[in-house]
């Protein structure tokens, strides 16, 4: 039996040619297997792209703005993680989701060839948030210094290198958007971007709530947008990940609410490496309509 001792820092298991967080692979026949209900409501991300941003706006839209509702749980209970399996810990993603009410919410990281078939033929409502590939890989090196399911990043150089050849949980960035942004045509599935939420918080709440039938008035708009602040979410111990065990993440290392702005990559990035991405980019993204803004002036 193992524990969750026994699954940190682990090499990633490759999954149907997708490499994917060591500790997760343990529960796959069970992911694999998962059947949907009609009325589930994905949420569905690389991962870094905003999607404990993305899960609370959910909720909060789902729940009319209600903040008392919103506080009813932390976001792993009231948004599980389909892939999420820690041995030894807690419910599986899969466990818990048994047991959650509808409408569900349900998180994932997964490309479209490993999502279970069953959201597919339930035709489930789907949400993709996609964010710019500089940053996700910034906030994903962060992330991996302080998470302890994750492989050890090494150096930031090391880190990039690894980020641009897809050998990082969940694979390639690119073929993530990519592939998700082709899939939007002829199923309920929404495509939005980051640098549009941080833009136009309101603009891109109310394609949410269009999208799950809700209408809501100003004054509930202009409280989600509060509630769902960076500002606000990196204090809430609710949303903001302190509830986890620090022998899983080590807020010490780097805090999950870490900036939750448009362009730090440039803090990072050399021009060589800047070069390098925007040559894999280009070749990966050709033929394509799916655009990002990677500069803070520009959002
Ligand atoms: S995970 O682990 O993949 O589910 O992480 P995810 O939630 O997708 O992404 C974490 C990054 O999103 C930032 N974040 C936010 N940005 C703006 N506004 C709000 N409310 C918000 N909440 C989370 C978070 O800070 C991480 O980005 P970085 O760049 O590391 O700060």
């Amino acid at each position: 039996m193992s524990t969750s001792e026994d699954v940190c820092r682990k090499d990633l298991k490759v999954i149907h040619g997708c490499p994917l967080t060591y500790a997760f692979v343990l529960n796959w026949e069970k992911i694999e297997e998962f059947q949907s209900r009609p009325g589930d409501i994905v949420v569905t991300t690389y991962p870094k792209s905003g999607t404990t941003w993305l899960s609370e706006i959910v909720d909060m839209v789902l729940n009319d703005g209600n903040v008392e509702k919103c506080k009813r749980d932390v976001i792993t209970s009231k948004v599980p993680m389909l892939e999420l399996s820690v041995p030894g810990l807690r419910k599986s993603g899969v466990e818990l989701l048994k047991t959650t009410p509808s409408p569900r919410i349900i998180k994932t990281h997964l490309p479209i060839a490993l999502l279970p078939k069953s959201f597919w033929e339930n035709k489930c409502k789907m949400i993709y948030l996609a964010r710019n590939g500089k940053d996700v890989a910034v906030s994903y090196y962060h992330f991996d210094l302080m998470n302890n399911l994750q492989p050890f990043p090494g150096t930031w150089e090391e880190y990039l290198e690894k980020f641009l050849a897809g050998n990082v949980a969940y694979g390639s960035w690119f073929d993530h958007v990519k592939s998700w942004w082709e899939k939007r045509e002829g199923y309920p599935l929404i495509y939005l971007c980051y640098e549009d939420l941080k833009q136009n918080p309101k603009k891109e709440i109310k394609k949410i709530a269009s999208f799950l039938d809700k209408t809501l008035d100003e004054e509930t708009l202009d409280r989600i947008i509060h509630h769902t602040s960076f500002e606000m979410m990196k204090e809430n111990p609710l949303v903001n990940y302190t509830h986890l065990p620090t022998a899983i993440m080590d807020h010490s290392k780097s805090p999950f609410m870490r900036k939750g702005v448009v362009g730090d990559w440039k803090n990072y990035f050399t021009v060589a490496q800047n070069e390098k991405f925007d040559a894999i980019y280009k070749k990966k993204l050709s033929g394509t309509t799916l655009e990002f803004c990677t500069d803070i002036q520009s959002t």
